[in-house]
């Protein structure tokens, strides 16, 4: 059970993985202070930091009622660092180690996988791209309508609201490629006694779809509903 008063350094002992959470908050896993204190200090909102941390343990944590309270700001927060984090740090340091991989071991199937994972990050940045210039601006504007009935907003919520709620009815596809990777990985492992780079490569590789199925949970299962909870309290689900 992971808990607010206990430092990064700890947490992260006890699930290396959830070292990428926190460095997308600027987190420093090595810290020995309390969570609660360091995102006091950063205004993080803390208990949604650990339940976050939780999901590394227990995905289905994202299904049910555990993040319901939170602001639909604070998870678009948490949506956006992922994707940044993602983008500018772990999909490069995977691609490099595929890069070596290539480079320094004969594997027969480097090609196929430098070919593969160069698709599969083609279409992330697509997938990502679009929450960003649609989804994620719709969310923002839908919670300043919610608070200022503002005519501007209810016009460009008018305008947008069927292709959001197309994208995210639609969602649930991107998650499933992700499991066809997953099975794809599998049967590619391979045994020896030191790391080479391609097992490197499958480590990153399989820490970042835990990481990326938690986020698509999220997406899926807490700012849908709450989304769509809100339209309709706003009247304006079926306009
Ligand atoms: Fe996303
Ligand atoms: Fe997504």
């Amino acid at each position: 059970m992971i808990s607010k008063l206990l430092s990064p350094k700890t947490i992260t002992e006890y699930d290396r993985a959830i070292t990428h959470l926190f460095l997308r908050y600027d987190i420093d896993s090595e810290s020995n202070n309390n969570l609660e204190d360091i995102c006091k200090k950063n205004n993080i909102n803390t208990n949604l930091l650990v339940d976050l941390a939780e999901c590394y343990n227990n995905i289905n944590l994202a299904k049910n009622k555990t993040f319901e309270s939170y602001q639909i700001l604070d998870l678009i927060d948490y949506l956006e660092k992922s994707h940044s984090y993602y983008l500018n740090k772990r999909i490069p340091e995977i691609e490099q180690s595929l890069d070596k991989s290539f480079l320094h071991e004969k594997h027969s199937f480097n090609l196929l996988f430098i070919k593969f994972f160069k698709e599969y990050k083609k279409d992330i940045v697509i997938h990502f791209k679009n929450e960003e210039q649609n989804l994620f601006p719709f969310c923002k504007v839908l919670v300043n309508y919610s608070k200022t009935n503002s005519q501007e907003n209810l016009i460009y919520l008018l305008e947008n609201k069927n292709n959001v709620l197309n994208q995210l009815k639609n969602h649930q596809k991107n998650s499933e490629e992700i499991n066809n990777l997953q099975r794809l990985l599998i049967n590619y492992k391979v045994d020896s006694k030191k790391l080479s780079f391609f097992e490197v490569f499958l480590n990153q590789m399989s820490i970042f779809q835990k990481d990326l199925n938690i986020h698509a949970e999220i997406e899926d299962h807490v700012l849908t509903n709450k989304v769509l909870n809100l339209m309709e309290e706003l009247d304006l689900k079926d306009v």
